[in-house]
């Protein structure tokens, strides 16, 4: 299904829908998610947890939303990370250059573009106002941190662009008082904010959204000697770059020279293991390498993992390799060592300041793509099905009685109460029962559970299953058992 659909249905249902709207000053690029998208989002993070933090024996923290400037002086975020843009000399409408220009000559404008370069762009194709056609100013840079003032002296701070500059600020501590060895990857999930000039598509350019990041620490003169680089390295990657598209091993993606070692590789292969459990079509995904003019400026080398949707390829994870750069930026600024012992390297010196790779995710965007992978219109049996697997829907079971009787009514509020403390649960009587099912499966309850006169004779329900539609008795003594065995994480 496309955007539309999948907006239509977040919007009706109460997965998400826009901040402050009932006000006239609403500003765009804020989103909230209502009871359903929560209970989503909850899922998807404890499926991250699972198939990367714990699976990984990483460290989980959750660190502060506002941040001294300091810490964006050291990570080069107050000089470096900005957009570029033009305004316009008649009605004063502000515009991302890269962006404007790109929709116009339709191209991709790569992301280190210089601004000269830019603007002889507008120039070369006459780009003007899209709202006025009047002439466009030069390029100029927009800082896209929030400023906050602390205090009543009001001291200069800003809300956190990207949440990993905690786990950078804070590497010295964890390392020492978590008795850590390299490598070691520090994880942490909460809410980044960047001030997006042009945010859209709900979603899928927010200035307030969820990051779930991933630092791993290493010694840069160590990155081939990962030990558990034999549990992935037969997992099958996608990886485009400037060579065309290989879809290979995860092992021989390294002896290739496609990925240029077992650690990066090692997580790449973690990160798409993860990604083929939450329901994303993985044949409409690639890891893609980025040429220098595309990345970051603290990266040295960098993935994206991009998945296929209705609106284009969309950028879930960001793999940077950002070298020292945050570390070092740090112990500059600071004064605070950073530097820990690892294995003696053979040169009697056991000293490193470790490197950091890292797997930065956007959660919306993984839970649009869910949400537009899973949307399926069942033409032959006229209903909207959200194929979600069973183990992140957000309502895990609908208990429905099917007849309007007093003593099967009461026996079907008996079985939600029994279901409700261990499993998402949820108890409608009204409408009919196949307006009922429709309305669950367009939610992606993957099981209904019916009561009916049956019920009272023997003391069995039946188990309705959202893709097949298939019907199976069981008796209540077993439910739910018999629930939370299908509803379990693989
Ligand atoms: N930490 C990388 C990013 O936020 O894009």
């Amino acid at each position: 299904m496309n955007y539309d659909a999948v907006t239509e249905l977040a919007l009706s249902r109460g997965f998400y829908f826009p901040s402050c709207e009932i006000y006239a000053d609403a500003q765009a690029g804020f989103w909230e998610y209502g009871p359903l998208g929560v209970a989503l989002k909850n899922r998807y993070i404890e499926l991250w947890r699972r198939e990367l933090v714990r699976r990984d024996g990483m460290l989980e923290i959750d660190g502060s939303q506002i941040m001294s400037k300091s810490v964006f002086i050291a990570s080069g975020h107050l000089d470096s990370f900005n957009d570029p843009i033009v305004r316009c000399m008649k009605c004063s409408s502000v515009y991302r250059a890269d962006r404007l220009v790109g929709e116009v000559i339709n191209t991709v404008v790569p992301e280190r573009i210089g601004d000269e370069e830019l603007y002889t762009l507008i120039q070369k194709h006459n780009i003007r106002c899209p709202k006025c056609n009047g002439e466009l100013s030069k390029v100029s840079r927009f800082n896209m941190m929030f400023k906050v003032s602390i205090g009543a002296d009001g001291s200069e701070a800003y809300l956190r662009p990207e949440t990993c500059q905690s786990i950078f600020v804070d590497f010295a501590r964890l390392f020492k008082v978590m008795r850590c060895k390299l490598p070691i990857a520090i994880a942490q999930v909460g809410k980044s904010f960047r001030n997006e000039i042009a945010p859209r598509q709900s979603l899928i350019r927010l200035r307030e959204f969820y990051q779930a990041e991933i630092e791993v620490f290493c010694n840069p003169k160590r990155l081939d000697e990962i030990d558990r680089f034999d549990e992935v390295k037969d997992v099958m990657l996608r990886i485009q770059d400037s060579n065309g598209m290989h879809e290979v091993t995860a092992s021989s993606a390294v002896s290739r020279g496609i990925i240029p070692n077992r650690l990066i590789a090692y997580y790449l292969a973690l990160l798409n293991e993860f990604y083929s459990k939450t329901g994303i079509d993985m044949g409409r995904t690639r890891f893609r390498r980025l040429a220098d003019d595309e990345k970051a400026f603290y990266a040295t080398v960098a993935y994206d993992f991009e998945v296929e949707t209705s609106l284009g390829w969309l950028e879930l994870v960001a793999c940077n390799y950002r070298s020292d750069h945050d570390l070092k930026g740090h112990m500059q600024v600071s004064k605070e060592n950073m530097e820990v012992m690892d294995a003696d390297d053979g040169s009697g010196n056991s000293k490193v300041l470790p490197h950091v790779f890292e797997l930065s995710m956007g959660v919306e965007r993984s839970l649009y793509c869910i949400l537009e992978h899973s949307l399926y219109e069942d033409m032959e049996n006229d209903r909207l099905v959200l194929r979600l697997k069973p183990y992140l829907a957000p309502i895990q079971v609908g208990v429905l009685p099917i007849v309007k009787k007093d003593e099967v009514e009461a026996k079907a509020k008996e079985v939600f109460k029994m279901l409700r403390k261990d499993i998402d649960a949820f108890y409608d009587d009204s409408g009919s029962i196949g307006r009922r099912y429709r309305r669950l499966d367009e939610i992606g309850t993957p099981y209904a559970i019916t009561i009916d006169r049956q019920t009272l004779d023997d003391g069995t329900v039946t188990i309705r299953d959202r893709d097949t539609m298939q019907q199976v008795r069981v008796r209540i003594d077993d439910l739910k058992d018999e629930l939370l065995r299908r509803l379990k994480m693989p």
